[in-house]
């Protein structure tokens, strides 16, 4: 579905945004190996998270949902059964790579298989550590990405290991610990930056021995896990398309209540502050284990900045709408060790190079990320989102300072994982 937007006089008003995706995929997985039943609220319903309450049903738990609270009735860590079919993971790389961890250590084998952009990202990164604890798993067309196979856990069971990740990946470090939930000894997962730290929070609640070290996770095997209450805080990765929206657009406040600032997660504000951006975090408290607040954002006049360094895997998510917000700040804004980009849902850096350049942005893309040149006028244009939802947003975000009429093409893919983005912006608008 095709949609068109136009620029737009301030954005004013108070938002709520849902809930987190990573928060919300860990909270039906974690419960499904508990004993006992796990309320969640504010559950996501996105097309990602729902991909992850399919799979668990097929794997025989009880799920029920309505509106935003689930009740998953958790088997125990031995309490999966086998799938009649192939399990399908939609476009979701946390539900691919997390399952797989835990599909390593089963009595069953397992097929698993996503969309066209699941089936070109790579698992060879997952692939490795787990075949190195014993885990049987490849990829059914030999290119080290989806569909995989995952077959039965081996008489002797999985190894425990320390693995040293290449890669700052959250999925890689949960993928391997889940699997370590069924080692014969410790696992340990180090990686070159600390990445979202959801899994060990997560599981640690549901009871499991987990304790990280700087940039090292460490869990201990075999525990039993117990259900809990959750509720899950609100996405700061959908509150980053409207901090970029009233930081844009000139006589724009937005006030976003309850937002998740988990300093694994919070490198946008870092981000936009170090811009020159308004923003002010207010009434901090803690729910379910994970810091929230509520955020303040002023339209600023911003400057340009490099973002590199430990800061990416704190904001990887919100690079695409943030190299929006720079063609808007005056001077050069450089995005650098972000090459991970590449394999998300798009190739963001390719794919915001391209039609940032259509609306007359002046950006260069390089290997490990992009320079943009702020401060010469948007203009509206036709955006190809590659059906990957933060291109969508972004460029929906893009079209409120730009003359003209922009339209996204596949503008529904926002569905997976902020299903109400639209009708959110429309109510700032008209505010
Ligand atoms: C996620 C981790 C990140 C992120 C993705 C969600 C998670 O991916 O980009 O949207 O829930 O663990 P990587 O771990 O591959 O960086």
């Amino acid at each position: 579905m095709n949609m068109t937007f136009s620029k737009h006089a301030p954005l004013r008003g108070e938002i709520t945004v849902p809930g987190d995706k990573s928060i919300s995929h860990r909270a039906v997985m974690f419960a499904a190996l508990a004993e006992g039943t796990t309320e969640v609220t504010n559950f996501l319903q996105g097309a990602d998270c729902l991909s992850t309450i399919r799979c668990f049903r097929q794997l025989g738990i009880d799920i029920e949902t309505a509106q935003d609270r689930i009740l998953i009735h958790g088997r125990g860590l031995h309490g999966l059964t086998a799938p009649k079919a192939m399990l399908d993971t939609g476009n979701s790389g946390t539900t691919t790579r997390l399952i797989a961890g835990i599909l390593s250590g089963q009595k069953f084998s397992s097929t698993l298989n996503g969309d066209a952009s699941i089936q070109s990202r790579p698992m060879k990164r997952i692939m490795e550590p787990l075949s190195q604890m014993g885990a049987d798993i490849v990829s059914i067309k030999g290119n080290g990405c989806a569909p995989l196979h995952i077959g039965a856990v081996r008489p002797g069971g999985l190894h425990g290991i320390h693995y040293t990740s290449p890669v700052a990946s959250a999925q890689v470090k949960s993928c391997i610990l889940l699997a370590g939930l069924y080692a014969d000894a410790p696992v340990s997962v180090t990686e070159p930056q600390l990445s979202r730290n959801h899994t060990e929070l997560m599981l640690s609640g549901f009871g499991a021995s987990i304790r990280t070290e700087g940039c090292t996770a460490r869990i201990e095997p075999n525990p039993q896990l117990h259900a809990m209450k959750i509720e899950v805080p609100g996405d700061i990765s959908s509150a980053a398309y409207f901090i970029a929206a009233g930081l844009m657009v000139p006589g724009s406040e937005i006030l976003i209540r309850n937002v998740g600032i988990n300093p694994t997660r919070d490198g946008m504000l870092q981000a936009v502050r170090s811009m020159g951006g308004d923003i002010s975090v207010l009434n901090k408290k803690i729910s379910g284990g994970e810091p929230t607040a509520d955020l303040l954002v002023k339209y600023s006049e911003l400057k340009g900045v490099t973002i590199g360094g430990a800061l990416i895997p704190a904001l990887i998510d919100e690079l695409p709408v943030l190299a929006v917000l720079a063609t808007q700040a005056q001077g050069t804004t450089v995005i650098r060790d972000a090459q991970e980009l590449r394999v998300k849902e798009s190739n963001r850096i390719d794919v915001m190079a391209e039609n940032l350049a259509a609306m007359g942005a002046h950006v260069t893309a390089t290997e490990d990320g992009m320079v943009i040149e702020g401060g010469y006028p948007l203009k509206g244009a036709a955006i190809n989102s590659y059906k990957d939802h933060r291109i969508a947003m972004s460029f929906a975000v893009a079209s409120l300072a730009a003359e003209g009429e922009t339209t996204i093409a596949d503008a529904d893919c926002v569905n997976i994982s902020y299903p109400n983005f639209y009708e959110t912006m429309q109510s700032l608008a008209a505010g």
